[in-house]
């Protein structure tokens, strides 16, 4: 498989970052639902499925990354990352982690980490090496133990948690979309 890196998005990959975008609203299947908030999310992008212009969407990543600079305080930080191919830049996927839990939603079914791959690079193994290359990050952030959480009934999600040492927890009804959605707990 080819070698992956995760950075931290930047304005040199914004045509790749719209790109990506472009792909999941192309294929609305692959967005996430989520009808609590009423809209389609592209799974651990930071919202980029509100973001027309990827600079806005690189410079709310960045803001998100401190307390002194976090629009609503009520919010977790986080950090953004981008897997890209170490050879030739080509954005593959996007990872988000949350520097703690806060809030009912997040403890209860957000986690830690959420991810996704772009359709078109999709069941090559890359999600499992994301994730791997994620959970090191997640390490570096200070955190021993971390929350993914995914719907009872996405295979891959699920599987790429236990590929990189997921342990099941519980699984937990969300009232909102109508969801039954299985927690993961993995020790770093
Ligand atoms: C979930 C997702 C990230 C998986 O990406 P991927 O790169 O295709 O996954 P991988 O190739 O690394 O495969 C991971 C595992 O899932 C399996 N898998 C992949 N796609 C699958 C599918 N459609 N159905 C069943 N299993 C699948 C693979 O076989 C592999 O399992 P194995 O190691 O036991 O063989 C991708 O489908 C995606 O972006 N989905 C939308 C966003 C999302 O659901 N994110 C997770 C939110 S919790």
């Amino acid at each position: 498989m080819p070698i992956l890196k995760l950075i931290k998005p930047s304005e040199e990959y914004a045509e790749q970052i719209a790109e990506y975008r472009r792909e999941f609203l192309a294929n609305m299947a692959c967005v996430k639902d989520d009808p609590a908030h009423n809209l389609k999310k592209i799974a651990g992008t930071s919202w980029l499925e509100k973001f027309e212009n990827p600079l806005d969407w690189i410079q709310q990543c960045n803001t998100y990354e401190s307390y002194d600079t976090i629009p609503n305080k009520k919010h977790t930080t986080g950090t953004q990352y981008m897997s890209v191919l170490e050879d030739s830049n080509k954005l593959i996927g996007m990872l988000a982690i949350r520097h703690e839990l806060k809030g009912e939603e997040v403890i209860n079914f957000g986690g830690h980490i959420g991810y996704s791959i772009r359709p078109s690079e999709r069941r090559k193994g890359y999600a499992k090496e994301q994730l791997r290359l994620g959970l090191i990050k997640a390490k570096e952030h200070g955190l021993d133990r971390v929350l993914i959480c995914c719907a009872e009934t996405n295979e891959a999600s699920k599987r790429t948690i236990l590929a990189n040492g997921g342990k099941f927890e519980r699984k937990i009804y969300v009232e909102e979309s109508k969801l039954w959605v299985d927690r993961y707990l993995v020790e770093l």
